[in-house]
């Protein structure tokens, strides 16, 4: 896996954040099982609720492409360390049981943990297959 481009293009990501009501901007990358790269952005709204993170946005832009299988995702915001609120880990797990989370603050600092590690004891797909 090429770590180093996946950082790098979730960084290149948070320039394209439209955030102008929390001023907070969100990047993300994500490696699919295809070896392809779909980034992403926070996407805020007027209204508020219909805000998407970063990692919502990549992940759409990746399984409306066809691609259903996250191997990676790189996250960086405009806090030092930036981890996927609860809802985008939710959404991660749907498509990457198995995935690394790697959260970044610069190219060269970042930390790495397994998307079970952030939501142990998940829910998923799996389930509802009795
Ligand atoms: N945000 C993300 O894009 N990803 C997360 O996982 C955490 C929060 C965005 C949503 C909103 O635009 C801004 O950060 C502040 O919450």
């Amino acid at each position: 896996m090429d770590k180093k481009l996946l950082i790098k293009k979730a960084l290149e990501a948070k320039e394209k954040a439209y955030a102008p009501y929390s001023k907070f901007r969100v990047g993300a990358a994500i490696l699919t099982r295809t070896g392809k790269i779909y980034t992403g952005c926070n996407i805020e709204n007027a209204s508020y609720t219909p805000t998407i993170c970063a990692e919502r946005t990549a992940i759409a832009k990746a399984v409306s492409e066809g691609e259903r299988d996250i191997v990676a995702i790189a996250v960086t915001g405009d806090s030092k360390w930036t981890y996927p609120c609860g809802v985008c880990r939710q959404v991660i797990r749907e498509f990457g049981k198995d995935a690394i989370v790697i959260i970044v603050n610069t190219e060269d600092e970042y930390k790495e943990y397994k998307l079970s590690e952030l939501l142990p004891h998940s829910f998923g797909p799996e389930d509802l297959n009795n």
